[in-house]
């Protein structure tokens, strides 16, 4: 079977692309998916928030991509899910673009032979240089996860811009299938607002799962766990949940 490759993407920093990742993931896992993580990030927080030390792994997504080790060499297994691990060496390729001869499609060569998994999904980085072209070059889907905050908005015209370039000059199939709002607050007048406001400009591109604001949530990396295993009957994990049946039924 051909993967459903999703990049989670926003170049705003701290919006929750690694909690959406990682708990999108073990979400699907749980839902019985063959799910492959893969983190793209050179802060490398997905990896850490597993519990992977990352500064001292040796096989990392960098060395795939550079060719240095095979795919399957540096995958590890986190509950029931494969993990292609980062670590700060990755921050090289935003600086040496000229040593990657296949360019914007070197991690899509990479991923290409991959037919054991249903979604392979991918941590962007908070910026959309070349790293980032990368991720939605290989990727069908786009999700981007939202607060609904009064700044959300201001970064989305630009993040369309870019995804359209990418559309047009890589990837004419990818989509942008789903914004995630997350963080979110009932409590906070504005956080509805914006939800509102943010339905009536994207429409159905919204997923209807809104990923509340549970500090659980935000604990569970510190022990390198993900929502199911730290509290499986929080707002966060029932939340997750919920997308993650809302991913699948959508394919
Ligand atoms: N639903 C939630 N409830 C509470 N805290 C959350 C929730 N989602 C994310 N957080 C917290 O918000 C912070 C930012 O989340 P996260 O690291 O996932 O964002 P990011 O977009 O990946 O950031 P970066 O751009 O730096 O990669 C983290 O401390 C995380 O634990
Ligand atoms: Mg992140």
């Amino acid at each position: 079977m051909k993967p459903d490759i999703i990049a989670l993407c926003n170049q705003k920093g701290g919006v929750g692309k690694t909690t959406c990742a990682l708990n999108i993931a073990a979400g699907l896992t749980r839902l019985g998916k063959k799910v492959l993580l893969v983190d793209f990030d050179p802060q490398a927080h997905l990896t850490y928030s597993l519990g992977i030390v990352a500064h001292d792994l040796q096989k990392t997504v960098y060395s795939v991509i550079k060719g240095l080790v095979p795919l399957e060499e540096a995958l590890l297994e986190h509950s029931g899910m494969s993990v292609l691990p980062a670590n700060i060496d990755l921050a090289q390729m935003e600086n040496e673009k000229a040593a990657f001869p296949e360019g914007e499609f070197t991690l899509k060569n990479k991923l290409a032979g991959i037919r054991d998994k249903e979604y392979i999904l991918i941590d962007c980085p908070p910026s959309t240089g070349f790293i980032t072209v990368n991720a939605l070059a290989c990727s069908r889907e786009i999700y981007i996860p939202l607060q609904m905050e009064f700044l959300a908005l201001k970064g989305m015209g630009r993040l369309m811009n870019r995804i359209e370039e990418v559309q047009k000059s890589f990837n004419k199939n990818l989509k942008i299938s789903g914004i995630i709002p997350t963080r979110f607050d009932a409590r906070k007048k504005l956080n509805n607002a914006i939800m509102d406001s943010i339905r009536e400009r994207f429409g159905d591109k919204v997923f209807s799962t809104v990923i509340r604001e549970n500090i659980v949530v935000a604990e569970a990396p510190s022990f390198g766990q993900t929502i199911f295993e730290y509290a499986p009957r929080s707002h966060g994990a029932e939340d997750f949940l919920s997308l993650c049946e809302e991913i699948v039924k959508k394919k």
